[in-house]
């Protein structure tokens, strides 16, 4: 069925994750593969996946084979796969805009970005290397609060003619403007905020579904979050936060029922730890009434490493995007975009979603 060749927009720790990934998977089979979803989705396997352009803006990047950059500093995730080869793709410098949070430079140098003294690409030019590199689809995995960098992104993506899958909590297939675009091209597009694959989003949900089924009212819950990673440390500029609070905040919301007041319920990125590095714990609370009105609660934490927990549902997302373009299927994606990520355009229960998503891979539903 071909390879699926991608591009990528942030060669970060969870770049890093999904390559190791589609390298690890390459010796294994349907028997022993173990932290996938799906082995076989629609006809292809993980290893069908292949970056053809990758872009980034960090002086130990640009410039390099991706198979060294993605464990260029300040990448900080678990090595699961140590032996990544050569791949003959260059790490191209990207246009910076707003993707580097000023209050980074406080920090040592093995902890932030630093911007490379290469000069920028403008748009023609990474379009022209989109085109020329025979790409299909780019993901975008600039830190949170970056508008105008993943803007620019999703701008080359429909100039050179690619699908778009968007990791992060700027709003692009969730704002019908930028969708209806993607649309009329005719362009698959995924997306917003890759919901992790056992992360706090899917643990709140499932937890909060349960409140719900179970008959018990659910009245205060908040959700704390911790890591020492880059997303974390760009996360303490608190003016950048304000699209990721909502999505995280919303994944929550959209499967109480009746919605908690915006005073009982927090749910956000709380702190940055540096000796964490990659390892996130969430501390989650829920409070609640049963039977005749007596009182419950519930308190949980969760500690997993981040990228590669982000990186087994992309996988998943990109095979997806890759069956529409086969089936000549533009504009959003509602099901996988429900399924894999935490601001889709439309919420649906995780149960839906993820019945909605098995038809859309076996054929029976285009969306
Ligand atoms: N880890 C998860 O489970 C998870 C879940 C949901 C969403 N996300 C989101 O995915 C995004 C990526 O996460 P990450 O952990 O890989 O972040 P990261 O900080 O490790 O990587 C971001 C990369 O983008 C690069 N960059 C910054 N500005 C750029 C620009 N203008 N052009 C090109 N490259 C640029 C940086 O140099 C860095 O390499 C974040 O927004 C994060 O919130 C992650």
């Amino acid at each position: 069925m071909g390879k699926i060749k991608i591009a990528i927009a942030g060669i970060g720790n969870c770049a890093s994750s999904l390559i190791q990934g589609i390298e690890y998977y390459k010796d294994k089979s349907s028997k022993d593969a173990i932290g996938l979803m799906h082995w076989d989705l629609g006809g292809y396997k993980p290893f069908d996946i292949e970056v053809v352009a990758a872009f980034d803006i960090d002086e130990r990047k640009v410039g390099k084979d991706l198979s060294e950059a993605i464990f260029a500093l300040p990448n900080c995730t678990a090595v699961f796969c140590c032996s990544v080869p050569k791949t003959g793709v260059t790490v191209k410098m990207g246009k910076v805009l707003d993707g580097v949070s000023e209050h980074m430079a406080d920090y040592a140098d093995s902890r932030k970005f630093i911007v490379s003294k290469a000069p920028e690409s403008e748009k023609e030019q990474v379009v022209k290397e989109l085109t020329n590199s025979g790409a299909e689809i780019l993901l975008n995995y600039m830190p949170v609060g970056s508008e105008l960098a993943t803007q620019f992104y999703a701008e080359c993506a429909l100039e050179a003619g690619m699908a778009f899958v968007n990791n992060m909590p700027v709003f692009i297939a969730s704002n019908p403007k930028w969708a209806a675009r993607f649309a009329e091209k005719g362009l698959p597009i995924i997306g917003d905020d890759i919901k992790a694959q056992l992360g706090a989003t899917i643990t709140h949900r499932t937890l909060v579904d349960l409140f719900r089924k179970r008959g018990v009212k659910l009245e205060r819950t908040y959700q704390l979050n911790t890591g020492g990673n880059t997303d974390f440390l760009n996360m303490l500029n608190r003016s950048r936060l304000a699209s990721k609070k909502e999505s995280k905040t919303e994944a929550v919301q959209s499967v109480v029922g009746e919605r908690l007041d915006d005073d009982n319920i927090h749910v956000g990125p709380s702190d940055y730890v540096p000796w964490q590095n990659d390892n996130k714990v969430c501390f989650l609370r829920m409070e609640g009434k049963l039977f005749g009105d007596v009182p419950m609660n519930i308190e949980l934490r969760l500690s997993v490493e981040d990228s590669p927990n982000s990186a087994g549902v992309v996988i998943d997302a990109i095979r997806c995007c890759r069956l529409a373009l086969d089936r000549g299927i533009g504009g959003i994606l509602y099901s996988p975009s429900a399924y894999f990520m935490k601001h889709p355009p439309k919420q649906f229960t995780d149960d839906e979603a993820y019945n909605m998503t098995l038809e859309f891979i076996e054929g029976t539903r285009d969306y």
